[in-house]
């Protein structure tokens, strides 16, 4: 069954029906984007899945972007507890980041990915001429993930990332595929390591997924994770902790990808505090964050890189925050 995003084209649609050769009763349409993470579009599945009288040697192919794949992996993961899966992202950061790891899940109540489960799929089909229909601002913002990773990698990707971000966003597909192929051995590299060493994927992200949870769908992931990684950037900065080069080079990325202020507003204090809580690696009730002493060089404290966060430093994000906000 091929289980597809909604913002897929028609013609690429028709062509992966026929590569699979999956006659159209097969075939899922999911609408595509952060509001189909919830449980209700999964129970939707699983009720489809049985009205078509499908059992558990199904094999499900997931089509689309970061959030689709989310969804549609963890439907396959728990429906006739496991059925093969084979996914096919189709946006950059679903192709750079998303279907590798084998991390999935939906929201509920806007906390991200509270409930979910690992679950790895047979194959990952990357192909990044799916990328073409793709508008710029979701180029840019998938790229973000490629940025995360060049970050706790080296110097050199961070350079090529860089030199090469304004012809990705073009559409330039060798590029494309260059940076996302570097970018998917990062990944795999963090994910066959020590379980330890998977958290350093979080840089960025404890401040990235709080701001989606007060923004709401609205505000893209990239984006998000953007300001995350340079708000998280500058407070482990104040902790003489992340040198100012890591922090000038996360300048750099948030202006490519952020030009205008992206959120909508400053919610208070309190709001900001609740919305941290939910980061669902906390400890001892405090948002733990990823710091870099410098590019590829994750600060940890025992062989941990999760570093809790202190009263005056979440306060002092909160502050950092008030520039991205247009009131
Ligand atoms: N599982 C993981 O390890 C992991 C890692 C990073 C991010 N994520 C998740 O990925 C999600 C973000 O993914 P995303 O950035 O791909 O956004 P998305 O999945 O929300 O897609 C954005 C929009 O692009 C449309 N779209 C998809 N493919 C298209 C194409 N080829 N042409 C035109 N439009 C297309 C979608 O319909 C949607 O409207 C978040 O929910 C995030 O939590 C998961």
């Amino acid at each position: 069954v091929l289980c597809v995003d909604g913002g897929i084209s028609y013609e690429q649609r028709k062509n992966l029906q026929t590569a699979f050769q999956v006659l159209s009763p097969y075939v899922y349409e999911v609408s595509g984007g952060e509001l189909v993470k919830t449980r209700g579009e999964k129970e939707a599945l699983e009720d489809w899945f049985l009205s078509m009288h499908l059992g558990a040697d199904t094999t499900v192919v997931g089509v689309g972007g970061g959030a689709t794949l989310d969804l549609v992996a963890f439907f396959a993961a728990t429906y006739g507890r496991g059925v093969p899966l084979l996914l096919i992202p189709s946006t950059t950061l679903a192709m750079a980041d998303a279907s590798f790891g084998g991390k999935c899940g939906v929201n509920v109540n806007g906390v991200k990915n509270i409930v979910g489960t690992i679950y790895h799929p047979t194959s990952i089909l990357v192909n990044v001429e799916l990328l073409l229909s793709l508008p710029r601002h979701r180029m840019a913002s998938g790229l973000v993930e490629v940025a995360k990773h060049a970050l706790l990698d080296s110097l050199a990707f961070v350079h090529d990332l860089l030199s090469s971000w304004e012809d990705c966003c073009n559409g330039n597909l060798e590029c494309l595929e260059w940076l996302i192929s570097k970018s998917i051995c990062v990944k795999a590299k963090f994910c066959t390591q020590l379980k330890e060493d998977r958290h350093f994927l979080n840089l960025g992200h404890t401040v990235g997924h709080a701001l989606e949870k007060l923004e709401g769908p609205t505000l893209a992931h990239g984006t998000a994770v953007a300001i995350g990684l340079l708000v998280e950037g500058i407070v482990g900065q104040r902790r003489g902790i992340v040198s100012q080069e890591v922090v000038d080079i996360i300048t750099e990325v948030v202006k490519l990808v952020v030009p205008n202020p992206p959120l909508t507003r400053i919610w208070g204090l309190e709001a900001w505090k609740s919305a941290l809580q939910h980061d669902k690696k906390k400890e001892s009730g405090k948002p733990h964050v990823v710091w870099l002493h410098a590019i590829g060089d994750p600060h940890t404290v025992n062989g941990i890189g999760r570093i809790p966060l202190d009263e005056s430093e979440v306060e002092y994000a909160y502050d950092l925050l008030k520039s991205f906000a247009v009131c």
